[in-house]
């Protein structure tokens, strides 16, 4: 081992345009779709991994509270995985701060595990390229294969696990994207991504997802070299509405949307009509991410408020880099 065993590193949360949803390999995370996102400014999850001689198992301790056995299992079965590849023994300890609600939709898995991946690789002294390394970390969380690249991401399907790799888009300074959540609710989700995927084969609209989305993709990266807002917005809002379906339609029916997401649905159709550039998506969960240019940001902000949020319950998030080692450690 050529790292030094100790490392931190911090990644951000991304939005996709386009999403993941199902799996071709359950086990590798191959997904049955390609998918773009933006990397998320200030959604940043910054982790420390210590490998350390004597302890008995990895050790995980999440927002200052010592972590419950499923995601400490989760996380160490990653860990696992990057030991192996490193020929290392020891065991680790880790501790990781989330500068956002846990498990809001906000896709917290993706910075998590793009933030492991990186301080492990560093710790482990793995010299990997950013692919390979979003390769890994898709392994533990499919969203955070694209949470490695900073700006405007593609994860490419692949095949097998060498090629199902997240590649850049376009940069961070391309297109002034702003990403507004609005948490209508910031508990725990009841379903979690995971079980979602396995149960899109049991949506009869499910075939119909995956028959269009290769064009889908195409008109959504080609909106975003072109710096086409509004097809950007509206290619994302129908693509959102479309993953719900699937979901509702699914056998039991993952019903994500509260009567609040209803609510802001129909709002942008109105807002659009006065003339705020305003798109609507949704990830895993109730929460509407409003997607602006930053020159409409205000006046959307304003609408948002008129509906009752307003400070803590709205995320203004625009386009973020990609994940970086600091020399600041959390212990
Ligand atoms: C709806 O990456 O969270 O946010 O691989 O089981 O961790 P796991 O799933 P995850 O799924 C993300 C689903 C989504 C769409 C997307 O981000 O592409």
């Amino acid at each position: 081992m050529s790292g030094t065993g100790k490392s931190t590193a911090e990644a951000r949360a991304n939005l996709a345009f386009v999403k993941y949803w199902g799996r071709a390999d359950p086990t590798l995370n191959i997904p049955l779709n390609g998918s773009i996102s933006m990397t998320l400014d200030g959604l940043v999850t910054s982790t420390t991994v210590e490998f350390r001689k004597g302890l008995a198992r990895d050790g995980l301790v999440l927002n200052g509270e010592v972590a419950g056995e499923r995601e400490r299992v989760r996380v160490a079965k990653h860990l696992e995985r990057m030991r192996r590849i490193a020929g290392e023994q020891r065991f680790a300890h880790m501790e990781s701060v989330n500068a956002f609600p846990k498990s809001a939709g906000l896709a917290s898995s993706a910075s998590a595990f793009a933030a492991l991946t990186v301080a492990a690789a560093d710790a482990l002294g793995l010299e990997k390229s950013r692919e390979e390394l979003s390769a890994i970390a898709r392994l533990g969380s499919g969203s955070a294969s694209r949470s490695l690249f900073g700006g405007f991401v593609e994860w490419k399907p692949g095949k097998d696990h060498d090629s199902s790799i997240a590649v850049p888009v376009a940069p961070r300074d391309h297109m002034d994207v702003v990403d507004v959540v609005v948490l209508v609710e910031t508990a725990e989700k009841r379903v979690g991504s995971s079980e979602g995927h396995d149960l899109t084969g049991t949506s009869p609209y499910m075939d119909a997802r995956l028959a269009h989305i290769p064009a889908r993709l195409d008109k959504v990266r080609e909106a975003i070299l072109a710096r086409d807002f509004d097809t950007l917005g509206s290619e994302s809002e129908r693509e959102a509405i479309e993953f719900h379906t699937v979901a509702m339609t699914s056998t039991p029916s993952l019903l994500y949307w509260l009567p609040e997401t209803l609510r802001f649905l129909h709002a942008v159709r109105t807002w659009r009509e006065d003339g705020v550039r305003v798109w609507m998506t949704l990830d895993a969960g109730p929460n509407p991410h409003l997607l602006v240019p930053r020159a409409d940001v205000t006046r959307l902000l304003a609408r948002v408020k008129s509906l009752g949020y307003e400070g803590a319950r709205v995320i203004v998030a625009g386009v973020g880099e990609g994940p970086r080692v600091v020399g600041k450690h959390l212990f």
